[in-house]
């Protein structure tokens, strides 16, 4: 039986979208090393930069396009003519080149950034695509702000931008408003009124403001997109882009034989660190998949209950993200349990009496300490057990 389910192309804006970020920017080195651990990762699309915004973003770009030959190398441009031309030339050298062009499309945006009306819009949206088509074949489009603009209004530039060649539209929800269920519609509603859309891929593009960037990005795919944009650990503007790492698992652990992505899961922790590391920017420890805590037990409760079997507390195994265990930490709401089995890992082997004696040590102190350590441990079986004997 085939087991393969549709195929969601991972987009990876970590270094563009998520190095936007104040304090994370990398320098040539540091982003051809990350995006050799991305392309290692089996991203599909790599999004290395917005080579019009500087010259080391070009040169970042360029170089990208040299070294890395597995994913689509992808360059952002507003829609403007000379952005267009400076993203081609970043590409010269990739293989799959992609450049991705756009404008915004929401009364706000049209208002208040262009000054402008929605035909005019229409007309430069219509223009960059065909502006960028003169260089590379593979030309994604993105309505910025889609997230608040009206569907109708929407459709027609999706529209005008497929007739015109794109091979990818994004559908940005550029200010994370959208609820996921709104956002779902929005992509059936595409889906459903936009001529030749299913000779295209569609993307999502997610920003984090309300917390909802993942389950966006999956009420997208529900209704069409086979695409989704995200980086490394969620960076990027504010509160950040759509989590790649909750994306690939949500996706292997929800979706199975329906859809399916290219991410080796098992170094997803590895990249996490790597991401983290090189732009000094900290994964806060309950982040979901990644987080110092995403695998870790400290109440006695969930402690005994993982003890007896792994699933009743855990819904992902941690070889499957690329770590060795689960953690039991000893807390002063840790129970018996917790303190026999660590104790059982450094070699002691407690009897019923002996945890009790042992455990009315522990959790005094426990009480004084927000973890009690394994060496902390150890000392206090040794000192128990030399005063017993
Ligand atoms: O959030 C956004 O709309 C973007 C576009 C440039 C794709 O990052
Ligand atoms: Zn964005």
């Amino acid at each position: 039986m085939d087991m393969s389910g549709k195929q969601v192309h991972i987009f990876d804006t970590t270094l563009r979208d998520g190095e936007q970020v104040p304090g994370c920017k990398l320098n040539l080195d540091q982003k051809l090393r990350c995006a050799k651990q991305l392309e290692e990762l089996g991203v599909d699309v790599l999004e290395a930069g917005f080579p019009e915004s500087s010259p080391g973003d070009f040169k970042a770009v360029e170089m990208i396009s040299k070294e890395i030959r597995n994913p689509i190398i992808c360059g952002l441009s507003r829609a403007v003519p000379k952005d267009i031309e400076t993203a081609a030339a970043a590409l010269k050298f990739a293989v799959r080149p992609r450049i991705h062009t756009g404008i915004g499309t929401s009364p706000i945006h049209i208002k208040y950034k262009f000054n402008s009306t929605q035909e005019k819009i229409l007309e430069r949206a219509k223009a960059a695509v065909k502006h960028a088509k003169s260089f590379v074949e593979d030309v994604e489009f993105y309505a910025e702000d889609a997230g608040r603009t009206d569907n109708e209004y929407l459709a027609k530039v999706i529209q005008a931008v497929v007739d015109e060649g794109a091979t990818v539209v994004n559908i940005p929800d550029t200010t994370g408003y959208c609820l996921p269920n709104e956002y779902g519609e929005k992509i059936k509603f595409l889906v459903d009124n936009v001529r030749g859309i299913e000779n295209v891929i569609i993307s999502a593009h997610c920003h984090n403001d309300l917390g909802l960037a993942t389950a966006n990005s999956i009420a997208g795919m529900i209704n069409g997109v086979t695409q989704i944009e995200c980086t490394m650990n969620g960076i990027g503007e504010r509160a950040g882009n759509t989590s790649l790492e909750e994306v690939a698992m949500v996706i292997q652990q929800r979706f199975k034989g329906l859809y399916q992505t290219n991410i080796r899961s098992t170094l997803l922790t590895e990249t996490s660190h790597m991401i983290s590391d090189s732009m000094a920017m900290l994964v806060q420890a309950n982040k979901a998949i990644v987080g110092e805590n995403a695998f870790a037990h400290s109440s006695g409760i969930h402690q005994d209950g993982i003890i007896k079997h792994r699933d009743n507390y855990e819904i992902i195994d941690p070889l499957d993200v690329g770590l060795t265990e689960s953690k039991i930490i000893l807390t002063a709401r840790s129970g018996r349990a917790a303190v026999a089995f660590k104790s059982k890992e450094i070699g002691f082997d407690l009897s019923k009496d002996e945890l009790d004696i042992v455990y009315l040590d522990f959790i005094k102190l426990a009480d004084q300490k927000k973890q009690v350590s394994v060496d902390d441990l150890e000392a206090l079986l040794k000192r128990t057990f030399s005063a017993v004997a």
